[in-house]
């Protein structure tokens, strides 16, 4: 590959016609092509949302149905590639929905921003003066803020955090937001921009300061990803009984090996890895499906679960007097309005199909969603094993990459009810078939 310079001036057909030259395929052209929307006005806005754009990646969106929150039911959109993963959240839904459903409830909504600096001088009058600052900070930033104040949100508190044990001379404005129903990252870092500003020029002209301390170094003004306080806790319970028969184990027999599961999770840090990425195959789904950040989620998630200095799990059991609870406190930063949940046509969309929830609501149904899949995920794994569920899906995906035809699915369905499924079984039950075929 040649490298290129003014690569983003170039028109997107001339971008898509120099990569075709450089990997020497000029059928990738056509192909790509394929890929754009048929409509050249939807298209444009697509290819708007990021730079260099080429063409589109599809990807599944699908429902799961017979999600019951608080007793509303609810379908929820998900977006994902990995087969199987809507319908283990589909059967737990519908598992959980005669049992009473799911439970949410919202226990913060705190978001976090920092003003990083680096400040030579003597604490003590920073300290001193702080409230004075805090003042400014507010007044600089009350045009900004106004539309929010008028939701109900704004700028919560601000502090003034010494470092020093870190870093030389570091401190931070740690401040707190209530950005109601958006994600608000564009709304904390303009605060927290102006607050830098702001500093700066208050510095300058502060009498008691040394001529050092008049010139602080601004390090970086940035929103936290890690929002502990934007908190949710979702979670199901029933009598043990009540569970009934799962896949040919008691009741009795099933609570106890899926708390035992959860609980290696707990103690054990690579079982917790995949525990919680059972847990995002949901949440991710719902959130790309709402036109969220599920980087900024995902970060959140994990650097949670870490909390105490060891990566554990995010969910939890627990068996009580016959009682069996399992729960989730999820960090999620999310939003319903601003940014792509109004510009995707499929995030708006998805909205609407929640009931055009507010950011709170749409916080529970992720960590729902993140629970089902989670407890899809545990239930397979301590009764049939994961494996027969994926191979059904995972079959029809190797059945695709052999170009099988209808009745050829329909015969390899068949054969591996009783069969294990792999790569290479699927072939020679093909050749098998397609040679008879022949004769
Ligand atoms: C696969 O995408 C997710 C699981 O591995 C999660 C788990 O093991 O709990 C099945």
């Amino acid at each position: 590959m040649e490298s290129i310079s003014g690569f983003s001036k170039l028109s997107k057909i001339d971008k898509i016609k120099w990569l075709a030259a450089q990997i020497g395929d000029e059928k990738l052209t056509a192909e790509m092509q394929s890929f754009w929307h048929g409509n050249p006005a939807v298209q444009k806005h697509f290819d708007e949302f990021s730079e260099n754009t080429l063409t589109n990646y599809y990807l599944p969106f699908g429902i799961a149905p017979n999600v019951f929150i608080n007793g509303k039911c609810y379908a929820v959109p998900m977006v994902i590639e990995e087969s199987s993963v809507v319908a283990a959240a589909s059967k737990s839904a519908k598992f959980w929905a005669d049992k009473g459903g799911f439970r949410a409830e919202i226990i913060g909504t705190k978001k976090i921003g920092q003003v990083h600096f680096i400040w030579e001088g003597d604490f003590n009058k920073l300290y001193v003066l702080f409230d004075d600052l805090k003042e400014k900070f507010l007044d600089s930033t009350a045009l900004l803020t106004k539309n929010m104040r008028a939701r109900g949100g704004g700028i919560t508190n601000i502090e003034l955090v010494n470092q020093t044990h870190l870093e030389p001379n570091y401190y931070q404005f740690k401040a707190t937001f209530e950005t109601c129903d958006s994600m608000g990252a564009n709304f904390i870092n303009s605060c927290l921009e102006a607050f830098a500003k702001t500093f700066i020029e208050w510095a300058a002209v502060q009498e008691i300061f040394t001529p050092a301390e008049k010139h602080p170094t601004i390090i970086m003004s940035i929103l936290s990803n890690y929002t502990p306080e934007c908190l949710v806790r979702a979670w199901v319970e029933c009598e043990i009984p009540k569970l009934g028969e799962v896949e040919g184990f008691a009741p009795e027999v099933f609570a106890h090996k899926f708390y035992k599961a959860v609980q290696i999770a707990e103690k054990d840090t690579y079982r917790a890895t995949t525990h919680n990425k059972g847990i995002f195959n949901g949440i991710d789904a719902v959130v790309l499906a709402t036109g969220n950040d599920f980087r900024a989620v995902e970060a959140c998630g994990h650097t949670y679960a870490s909390r105490t200095g060891k990566y554990s799990s995010l969910s939890h059991a627990s068996i009580e007097n016959n009682h069996f609870k399992f729960w989730i406190d999820l960090p999620i930063a999310l939003g319903v309005v601003g940014g792509l949940t109004s510009l995707h046509p499929l995030a708006k969309r998805s909205l609407e199909i929640l009931g055009n929830p507010s950011a709170q609501e749409l916080m529970k149904i992720c960590a729902v969603v993140g629970l089902a899949q989670n407890f899809g995920a545990v239930k397979s794994l301590t009764t049939t094993g994961i494996q027969k569920g994926h191979m059904k899906m995972h079959l029809l995906n190797i059945l695709r990459t052999f170009n099988a035809s209808e009745a050829e699915q329909m015969q390899a369905v068949e054969y591996f009810k009783t069969n294990v499924v792999s790569y290479s079984a699927v072939q020679s039950l093909l050749d098998g078939i397609r040679v008879k075929a022949k004769v």
